[in-house]
């Protein structure tokens, strides 16, 4: 059992009792099964359980479906699709958004074809016979009105249909559900830790959508822990990818994951974080090796491997650290903290409270279910989420959004999305998100295999992928 200041932990999933299942999960397929070890390969290949998903799952649950920065002006809209469903949502002013399904009430043509846009003039007018509303979705025009439904057609049988939708941390999360559990209950358990990190304050830098041929739980399942690191990114631990590829009996291995603790939470949402803050500073001296030197270097390997999270403007923070005296009691880290903290304060850029707790976030994550990932750092924080394309559990939609806040003289930009259309091309996907990519399409053929009835997972670095398919089946067995 772990606790944490900021949420509300559950027991282990190791102690749990295998998925909870219900009787509805116990006449289930063998290979849908959870397991209290390992989760069966049918919940990521067969087409019949991504149906279900679809059903129980997506119909109803809540869902981000957008950054509040791809709608930050009056009449702007963005489009978001799941499975064969799309929603059309809209900023209709300052304070007010909604959410629409995409299809207009005559004779069904999407009112968005897809993507951001704007509305001008304030109006939506469908492309096809010219019928139109206002932003809130009333009906301004019927062309020849007189001769639907004998002339007395009624402004509640020709308005737009609204889709529930919460703003939270700057998302905004849609249910298809017509009447979805509160999203307060839903939030609850990562409400605090998420307002904390100050990621409703960032703003778009980058996103990139790739279409990948695996299943979304696959994807997105590959950045659940830090277990991978060694192995996946050996770049970024070379010490301990040498214990991996090039093992000497006299090696003394040293991964970082040991240094990384995870939780679980109530309705399938989880967090991994660092045990050790930078403020206790995490860079090993090196004999010979200029310690500020040393710690530019290996932020860069991210700010290069990622452009998120760290970012090239935060090694030059860590740069013009150099020559200077280190206080009695502090280290490295934490002149970097203290230098990233002043140099926000400068910019009237807003950061999340220095607390411990935040800053044990850095490099970490907190996944909320069933397909929303955030990484936080400083001032800016890395993104996923990955949907299904269409019902084919082979394949997937997967997103990346860089996003940080902004001093406070700098208009942010639009959100506008990159569409990758060459995952193993390092202009359109950088070197770290590259390496994890590789690797995603690799499982889904191998969960293809006849020799793959189940995999296997780790009671501890792999827990967050546990309790979100226990939460799947809560879902799908409603
Ligand atoms: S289908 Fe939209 S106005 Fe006819
Ligand atoms: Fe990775």
């Amino acid at each position: 059992m772990s606790t944490s200041a900021s949420g509300s932990a559950v027991s282990s999933p190791s102690t749990l009792s295998a998925a909870s299942p219900g009787p509805k999960t116990a006449d289930w397929p063998a290979s849908w099964q959870v397991l209290s070890h390992g989760i069966r390969s049918g919940r990521y290949t067969d087409p019949d359980f991504a149906r279900l998903e679809y059903q129980r799952l997506w119909s109803k649950v809540w869902q981000s479906a957008a950054r509040i920065d791809e709608i930050p002006e009056p009449g702007d809209y963005t489009t978001y699709d799941i499975c064969d469903q799309s929603v059309v949502i809209v900023r209709v002013d300052a304070d007010t958004i909604k959410a629409y399904h995409n299809v207009c009430p005559h004779r069904g043509t999407a009112l968005s074809a897809g993507g951001c846009g704007h509305f001008p003039g304030g109006k939506i007018i469908c492309p096809f016979h010219g019928w139109r509303w206002d932003l809130a979705g009333r009906n301004e025009f019927v062309l020849e009105r007189h001769e639907f439904r004998d002339g007395k057609l009624q402004d509640s049988d020709v308005a737009l249909r609204e889709v529930k939708l919460a703003v939270f941390a700057g998302f905004i999360f849609i249910s298809l559900d017509p009447n979805p559990q509160p999203f307060d209950d839903y939030i609850a358990p990562v409400r605090e830790m998420v307002e904390n990190l100050a990621i409703g304050e960032m703003r778009h830098y980058w996103w990139k959508a790739i279409p990948i041929p695996a299943n979304w739980k696959v994807a997105q399942e590959a950045f659940f822990e830090g277990y991978h690191v060694p192995a996946t990114h050996p770049q970024l631990e070379p010490h301990s990818a040498n214990f991996i590829y090039q093992p000497k009996a006299d090696a003394k291995p040293d991964f970082s994951h040991w240094n990384v603790d995870y939780e679980v939470y109530p309705k399938g949402h989880g967090r991994f974080f660092g045990k050790k803050t930078p403020m206790k500073g995490d860079v090993k001296s090196v004999p010979g090796v200029d310690a500020v030197e040393a710690m530019a270097a290996r932020l860069n390997l991210l700010a290069e491997g990622m452009d998120a999270q760290v970012l090239a403007e935060d090694v030059e923070v860590v740069r013009s650290l150099k020559g200077k005296p280190i206080p009695e009691g502090s280290n490295l880290g934490a002149e970097y903290v203290k230098a990233l903290y002043a140099r926000a304060a400068q910019q009237q850029r807003p950061m999340p409270k220095p607390t411990l707790e935040n800053l044990g976030m850095w490099g970490g994550e907190v996944f909320i279910f069933p397909n929303l990932l955030i990484l936080p750092q400083s001032g800016n924080a890395m993104i996923y989420r990955s949907r299904p394309d269409g019902f084919n559990p082979d394949r997937c939609i997967f997103e990346i959004f860089s996003t940080k806040t902004y001093p406070a003289a700098v208009k942010p930009p639009r959100a506008e999305v990159q569409k990758v259309t060459d995952v193993s091309d390092p202009e359109q996907v950088l070197l770290i998100p590259r390496q994890d990519l590789g690797n995603i399409p690799r499982m889904q053929k191998g969960l293809h295999s006849k020799g793959c009835k189940q995999i296997w997972l780790a009671s501890h670095n792999e827990k967050i992928i546990l309790n979100m398919h226990q939460e799947l089946d809560r879902y799908l067995a409603d």
